[in-house]
């Protein structure tokens, strides 16, 4: 490999022997892809024209009053597939094709990524396989039938806590016996070396975007700039753009029940360093060093690790880590949906949620931008299960 990744002490390569050679091919495809200006330029074109980059930032005045600062929403919810992971996926299907694959394969937790790959492989005619745990095909069922209506096959995977950490296991099992025709679009930053680096190169966009947008309509940069941590690629990408700079970078972690309980899953918080999935990074364990299960509402957020570079950010104090409950979050996503006629995904409800917080420590002129990383339909369920006051505990 020309490196092996590492942010800090977190990253590499933690793969068996058999997967280097996969990993050093679509590392090269995507250092040689990432110069290559034609290839950028069909990846920008299709941004554009097919998911429809840029987003807006758009300023949320009522919010704002609710909240007491000035309050900017990056609107991830509005790009083609209702979410963040449309950038990731038609990067990495265009790094597929340009490889040669003739079949791609992905895992999912919220269903988001697995639609994005889906829409992706559909327009780039490459078969599609995903790999999602049955938990999350139960509470993400929308987005189940929206992969198979683009053509997808999805394989419910029934073993461990059957989210979304078991689904990368299986699709990291397709792969190992696929290597040749098959490329494996990973979802977040995180995994082995190259796709930490890789999916942060793909959702750099966001915050390239966002600097822009906010210097044109506040005429400075924010205070803080918030976004929700599953695996951290819509945190990632966002922080991109406001690195080396005054802003504090805020990411916030699933605290499900309550980090003072087994049902969370705050991982920058209550994580030790441990190894999964490929990477060195931080991980929820138990005290034999197993990954423990963890739990959120919210099926993107439920991830016993992090992507690794988060881990680095934390311990050089680049950015700062703090959570959300899943009644904080439910509420966030109310008072959204009521102040301003948006329904905001689960997993950015923690994001918004937070920044409420941050508000209320500072003045109404300190300008907070919040990535809202997807649009809420695809939770519409979950929510009405918690208004009728349904059991949510799965872990
Ligand atoms: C809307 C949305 N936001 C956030 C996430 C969390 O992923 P990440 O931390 O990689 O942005 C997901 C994952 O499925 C998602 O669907």
């Amino acid at each position: 490999m020309q490196s092996l990744g590492f942010f800090g002490s977190f990253g590499g390569v933690y793969v068996p022997e058999l997967l280097v050679p996969a990993l050093e091919e679509v590392e090269s495809a995507f250092l040689e892809a990432s110069q290559d200006a034609d290839f950028l330029k069909e990846y920008h074109h299709l941004l554009k024209h097919y998911a429809g980059r840029p987003t807006p930032l758009y300023e949320a005045k009522n919010l704002s009053k609710r909240y007491g600062a000035r309050i900017f929403l990056k609107r991830e919810d509005l790009l083609h597939g209702g979410a963040h992971k449309t950038n990731n996926a038609i990067g990495q299907a265009l790094l597929a094709k340009r490889m040669g694959k003739t079949r791609i394969i992905a895992e999912t937790g919220a269903g988001q990524h697995g639609v994005a790959t889906a829409m992706a492989g559909a327009l780039l005619g490459i078969p599609t396989e995903i790999y999602m745990g049955a938990v999350d095909m139960e509470r993400q069922q929308p987005n189940v039938f929206r992969m198979k209506l683009l053509g997808a096959t999805v394989h419910a995977v029934e073993v461990g806590s059957k989210t979304l950490k078991d689904a990368i296991n299986e699709a990291m099992r397709d792969w190992v016996s696929n290597l040749q025709d098959t490329y494996y679009l990973l979802g977040t930053a995180a995994g082995p070396h190259p796709y930490p680096t890789l999916v942060r190169f793909f959702q750099q966009i966001i915050g390239e975007e966002a600097h822009q947008q906010i210097l044109e309509q506040a005429g400075r940069l924010p205070d803080q700039v918030v976004a929700c941590v599953g695996g951290g690629s819509n945190a990632i990408g966002i922080f991109q753009g406001f690195r080396n700079s005054s802003v504090q970078l805020v990411g916030v972690e699933p605290a499900g029940l309550g980090l003072e309980t087994e049902h969370h899953g705050a991982v920058l918080a209550k994580g030790t360093p441990g190894c999964l999935h490929g990477m060195k990074s931080l991980a929820l364990q138990d005290k034999d060093g197993q990954v423990r299960e963890t739990y959120s509402i919210s099926a993107g957020l439920d991830y016993p690790l992090v992507g690794p570079e988060h881990a680095h950010l934390q311990n050089t104090g680049e950015a700062v880590y703090a959570s959300a409950t899943d009644a904080e979050a439910l509420a966030a996503f109310h008072t959204l949906a009521e102040t301003e006629g948006i329904l905001p995904a689960l997993e950015s409800c923690h994001a918004l949620a937070y920044a409420q917080t941050l508000a209320v420590q500072g003045t109404p002129e300190q300008i907070i931008l919040i990535n809202l990383s997807g649009r809420g339909d695809k939770d519409l369920h979950q929510v009405m299960a918690q208004q009728e006051g349904a059991p949510h505990v799965h872990a």
